[in-house]
């Protein structure tokens, strides 16, 4: 059987860092899905269409992912795609404390399905979506940090 894997998040845009931990779990797992979030808590810059397309483009160099979005309770996607992996991210300590709630709930309500944490390189350890937005709207240079596709969406956008 297929061993599937999923990387949820915003993905508002999709980062080099987030890149990063696909390439990662794609050499652990059959088939990787990143699972792009309809409507964040935090609410989100970009549409969830766009966002999907941005995922596409940054990550068209791997042949075992699929992205998709959704937009029901995290455990339940993963079930109904038979993934007993979830993964995420871990970039510094400051990560942590959320990232224990997150799997903490998820492992209450799905005691069967395990979240894995692996470390971007440690280049990428600074980087967040938010943070490029920002350097984006302020006319700094995201060349190192973003796909191109998601420098040209980004192009423009105001804080
Ligand atoms: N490189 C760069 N940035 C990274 C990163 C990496 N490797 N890993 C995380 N980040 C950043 C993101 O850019 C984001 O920064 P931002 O706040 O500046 O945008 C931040 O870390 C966290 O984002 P992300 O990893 O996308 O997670 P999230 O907190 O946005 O997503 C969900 C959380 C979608 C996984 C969670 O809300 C969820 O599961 N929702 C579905 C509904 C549900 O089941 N809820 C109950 C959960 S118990």
């Amino acid at each position: 059987m297929e061993n599937t894997a999923i990387y949820p998040g915003s993905f508002d845009p999709i980062t080099l860092g987030h890149a990063d931990i696909v390439e990662r779990a794609t050499r652990l797992f059959d088939h990787v899905i990143i699972a792009v979030a309809a409507k964040p808590a935090k609410g989100t810059v970009f549409s969830l269409e766009q966002r999907i397309d941005i995922c596409s483009k940054s990550l068209a160099h791997l042949p075992n992912i699929s992205i998709e979005g959704f937009d029901n309770l995290l455990v339940d996607y993963a079930s109904n795609k038979k993934a007993a992996v979830i993964i995420r991210g871990l970039r510094a300590i400051s990560d942590f404390e959320y990232e224990f709630q997150l799997a903490g709930m998820n492992r209450k309500l799905a005691p069967e399905i395990e979240t894995l944490f692996l470390m971007p390189a440690e280049k990428y350890a600074y980087l967040s979506s938010s943070l490029v937005r920002e350097v984006s709207a302020l006319g700094g240079d995201i060349s190192e940090f973003v796909h191109h596709s998601a420098m040209a969406a980004l192009s423009g956008k105001p804080l």
